[in-house]
């Protein structure tokens, strides 16, 4: 009889994937969080020629050194004395997340996680043998978590708190006094943040509000190119943190996780950081519009509330439709040709809302939300 262990028996696989294997070709997809842009063309083009070049090799674990030289650069407006040894290039924001679980948790342990969350953080936990301890980021709070909420969950086995805006999946985001508030709870118990950071780039109405910046070393960011240079398939993201020990820790798990990222790629990356720097605000520029036409689609129908968000790429509407839970409605759109996400594919806190991805152009946003609003409206009657 084939065995395998506890752990894998007790992650399941996420309600988003299942949705979209349900999907047929016709239907309108607001299903995944990837950027519906290729990379920049000097990106490609630079990966081509770096492999013709031979970069096809093992580099060291942390990574290209000229990669990270450039990507410290780009946090020098929050901390000058960045350099190199500040980054750890990882194979994604994923595999980012894992190394600093792997650092920083041991068995009993347990990290605060938002609430809705981004599908991995918990499974990450239960491969590391630590456990999320959830705390809610309510629609009524803008999806901004509580003070008052993460004192009255924080225990003696807390390790971290892990931030997450802009957030995947309600599109929350913070401002510097609510960030600075989240730092001082964190620095209060002592504990570490990791700030998962992968949206930074797409923001709206303001500038980025970075928990990088805010006075105290116990910080780790997940960073990622898979959004923000539109490179999801080529998975290349990064650690950052000032803090030493905890880049030699890191950098030692990576070791053990996955060797190092991919040699070509690197340098692919660093073309695309120094020749097509604003790419990322070119392609936020498209993302604004699409926010601002689906957010005022959503809010015109009725018993459907849609917080409009300053960052990422998603919506997460309320939906008051007695009798139905999230997945049924879900399961209705895309009976209907549509298809998003149930809110509790991103835990239990996610009942009542639908999760939309704004990466499809607006003629398709619009095509969606007529077909959503014409459903909204029968189920109402
Ligand atoms: C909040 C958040 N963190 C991390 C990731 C991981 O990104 P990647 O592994 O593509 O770098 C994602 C991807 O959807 C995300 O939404």
């Amino acid at each position: 009889m084939a065995r395998f262990s506890e752990r894998s028996k007790q992650i399941r696989p996420t309600g988003i994937r299942r949705m979209f294997d349900m999907a047929g070709d016709d239907a309108v997809q607001f299903g995944l969080g990837e950027p519906d842009f290729q990379p920049p063309d000097q990106a490609i083009e630079a990966f081509y020629t770096a492999m013709k070049n031979g970069k096809n090799k093992y580099t060291s674990t942390a990574g290209l050194p000229e990669l990270r030289s450039e990507i410290a650069k780009l946090w020098h407006h929050k901390n000058p004395n960045l350099d190199e040894s500040n980054v750890c290039i990882t194979m994604s924001g994923t595999n980012a997340l894992l190394d600093i679980f792997l650092a920083i948790v041991d068995p009993g342990n347990n990290v605060l996680i938002p609430e809705p969350y981004f599908p991995l953080y918990p499974p990450d936990l239960t491969i590391c043998g630590g456990e999320a301890n959830f705390y809610p980021c309510h629609f009524d709070n803008d999806f901004v978590p509580k003070i008052s909420d993460l004192e009255s969950r924080i225990n003696q086995d807390t390790v971290a708190i892990l931030y997450n805006f802009p957030s995947n999946p309600t599109g929350g985001n913070v401002t510097t006094d609510q960030r600075d508030e989240l730092v001082s709870f964190a620095k209060k118990h002592d504990i570490w943040i990791i700030s998962d950071e992968v949206y930074d780039r797409i923001v709206y109405d303001g500038p980025h509000v970075s928990f990088f910046e805010a006075g105290y070393e116990k910080v780790v960011m997940v960073q990622s190119f898979s959004k923000t240079f539109a490179m999801t398939g080529w998975r290349i993201g990064y650690l950052l943190s000032a803090h030493s020990q905890m880049m030699k820790e890191l950098t030692k798990m990576q070791y053990y996780v996955t060797a190092c990222s991919n040699d070509a790629m690197q340098y692919a990356v660093l073309e695309a950081l120094r020749k097509t720097p604003n790419y990322p605000e070119e392609m936020c520029m498209e993302f604004k519009s699409r926010r601002d036409l689906i957010c005022s689609r959503l809010n015109s129908m009725p018993g459907v509330s849609c917080h409009i968000p300053t960052g990422a790429f998603y919506v997460f509407p309320r939906f008051d439709i007695p009798g139905l839970s999230s997945e049924e409605l879900a399961v209705k759109l895309l009976e209907n040709g549509v298809l998003c996400s149930p809110g509790t594919a991103f835990g239990p806190a996610g009942e009542g809302h639908l999760r939309f991805a704004y990466t499809i152009g607006k003629e398709d946003i619009t095509k969606g939300m007529d077909r959503v609003e014409k459903v909204v409206r029968e189920l109402r009657r």
